[in-house]
């Protein structure tokens, strides 16, 4: 029997990325079944709930999702879904990986850097409550059994794809507490991986390195709050979110999606690239065991790339419906 996964088209460039990467996989004879609930934007309007709890109940089951960007309202309106999907299936490690990708303009070569960043705690725990008009405070919440299991997860990841470094980034000068403790869990978990080499750096020196030097870094593994700003920071190393895909891992459910938001300003007019979303789904196909297909895929994407057939953002003059077409052309 096909494996089941949840497909969360999503908002915005959501439904023709997620379209692209259906038609892709099809043609490449992935064996997914897909179940579609609807989530997002619309069942905001039509249920009064952007997740609803059926489509939290339909991951549960299925184990396996790929979700194409939520919108979610600045300073107003609804609550992350993304941040509640995450917290509510106990999806705690977020995976980007962040590669060059052949063909595809940066202005580094080589760069082949992992971010792990915890996904349930941390400044995102979304704790805020108003002490007096005008004071507000935003509460960081940080425990030991989730950093311990984020860094266990960073370096049993780094075994898994044969990296020999793993690097915490914190800002444990300042946030003696808080961070202290994230840096105090991964010396005592990488005590357990003797054979990788474990160190950590303040995060704004990390920045500068980051975008200084990129090929010395391999993963990386940090809170919340952090993770959300150097995955994208990462991105732009190598070309930008839209290539730059992305997991949310927990012990028996994954949900793969793109780094990416919903793209407003490009939403309706074909332009988005579906690379960030198909390398997610490519992750998704090796969790499920096929990765043959997986490599077919990923093969056809970068030949594509290479070959100079790119989406505007990326400096080409392909549509979404075309650079699909150009990548199922050449599986
Ligand atoms: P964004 O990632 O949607 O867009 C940032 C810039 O990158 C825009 O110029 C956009 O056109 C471009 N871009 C993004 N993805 C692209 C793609 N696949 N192809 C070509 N260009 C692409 O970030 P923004 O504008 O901050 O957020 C928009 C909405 O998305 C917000 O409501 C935000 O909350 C939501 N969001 C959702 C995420 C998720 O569902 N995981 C992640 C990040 C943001």
């Amino acid at each position: 029997m096909s494996p089941k996964v949840v497909l969360l088209p999503g908002d915005g460039i959501g439904p023709s990325i997620t379209d692209a990467v259906v038609r892709i996989l099809a043609a490449a004879g992935a064996d997914v079944d897909w179940e579609t609930p609807l989530a997002g934007a619309t069942t905001a309007e039509s249920e009064g709930a952007p997740l609803p709890d059926r489509v939290l109940d339909a991951i549960r089951r299925t184990k396996v999702g790929l979700k194409g960007p939520l919108t979610t309202p600045v300073g107003k309106g609804f609550g992350s879904v993304n941040v509640r999907l995450r917290k509510e299936l106990d999806l705690y490690a977020s995976l980007r990986p962040v590669r060059t990708m052949p063909g595809v303009p940066s202005r580094y070569e080589n760069v082949d850097i992992t971010v792990v960043r915890e996904n349930t705690e941390g400044l995102y725990s979304g704790i805020e409550h108003v002490v007096i008009p005008g004071v507000v405070e935003s509460l960081k919440i940080m425990t030991t059994p989730a950093c311990t299991r984020i860094c266990r997860f960073a370096f049993e990841h780094a075994k898994k794809i044969g990296k020999t470094k793993v690097t915490a980034l914190h800002k444990a000068n300042i946030m003696k507490l808080a961070d202290g403790l994230f840096l105090d869990c991964f010396y005592e978990v990488a005590k357990d991986y003797p054979e990788l080499e474990s160190g950590d750096l303040i995060i704004d020196a990390a920045c500068m390195k980051l975008v200084m030097q990129p090929e010395n870094f391999e993963v990386v593994v940090m809170e919340n709050f952090y993770g959300d700003i150097v995955s994208d920071l990462c991105s732009g190393l190598v070309g930008g979110l839209g290539v730059t895909p992305g997991a949310n891992i927990g012990n028996d459910t994954a949900v793969f999606e793109a780094v990416h938001g919903s793209a407003p300003d490009i939403a309706g007019l074909n332009m988005a690239n579906p690379t960030a979303l198909l390398q997610s789904a490519v992750m998704m196909l090796n969790y499920l065991g096929q990765n043959e297909v997986a490599d077919r895929i990923l093969a056809a994407l970068e030949k594509t790339l290479g070959e100079g057939i790119m989406t505007g953002d990326l400096g080409g003059s392909a549509g979404t419906t075309e650079f699909t077409e150009a990548v199922v052309t050449r599986l």
